[in-house]
């Protein structure tokens, strides 16, 4: 049997983009201003799954007024690096939103047709407001243009991976954002 060690996931990583710190000190930063302009209103933080799952779970700590928490399940790369461009809904919210301020907590904006889709379903559910919250962001990349209210980090065009972002389900548990080597995609199953 092949030994398993603590550091294989991270040995697949070529390059760190983010430390664990550089993220934890944005997050704070990110979640001190939503506290700001969201003092004494009704928010919803709307996540989109799975990605976006341990930003919202530091986000929302660094966050220090009432807030609610909701989700969403969209697929849109599968099993590839590649946007299929074509978002399916698999999970929709559990409680209304109606009149209620939401922000929308994702992990990554790449050619923004997934968010696109998100907000035209979101909108067409009468939101007293709609803003986005993503902590990485891709512009080199975009092909539907989406305004972002709180943005954590402008990223080159590499396909990242950790603190939440996935190649094929793995490395989402690795505490900081990297690029894996190329040899990982060429042995990949
Ligand atoms: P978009 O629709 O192209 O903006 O892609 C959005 C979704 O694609 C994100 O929520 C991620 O799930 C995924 N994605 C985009 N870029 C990356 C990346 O570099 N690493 C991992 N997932 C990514
Ligand atoms: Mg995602």
């Amino acid at each position: 049997m092949p030994a398993v060690s603590a550091s294989a996931l991270a040995d697949d990583v070529g390059e760190i983009l983010l430390t664990a710190d550089q993220i934890a000190a944005k997050v704070k930063e990110l979640g001190t201003n939503i506290a700001r302009d969201y003092q004494g209103k009704d928010v919803v933080f709307v996540s989109i799954l799975k990605g976006a799952l341990p930003f919202l779970a530091d986000l929302m700590r660094a966050t220090p007024i009432p807030l609610a928490l909701d989700f969403l399940e969209v697929s849109s790369y599968g099993a590839s690096t590649q946007s299929s461009g074509v978002v399916r809904i698999l999970k929709d919210l559990a409680h209304p939103i109606e009149g209620r301020d939401v922000v929308v907590v994702e992990d990554i904006l790449d050619t923004g047709q997934t968010l696109s889709q998100v907000f035209e379903h979101l909108k067409a559910q009468r939101p007293t407001s709609l803003r986005l919250c993503v902590l990485l962001d891709k512009p080199a990349r975009r092909l539907v243009p989406i305004e972002i209210h709180y943005r954590g980090f402008e990223i080159p065009d590499k396909f990242v991976v950790g603190y939440g972002l996935d190649y094929a389900e793995r490395y989402r548990n690795l505490p900081f954002v990297g690029v894996l080597k190329p040899e990982v995609y060429r042995t990949a199953p």
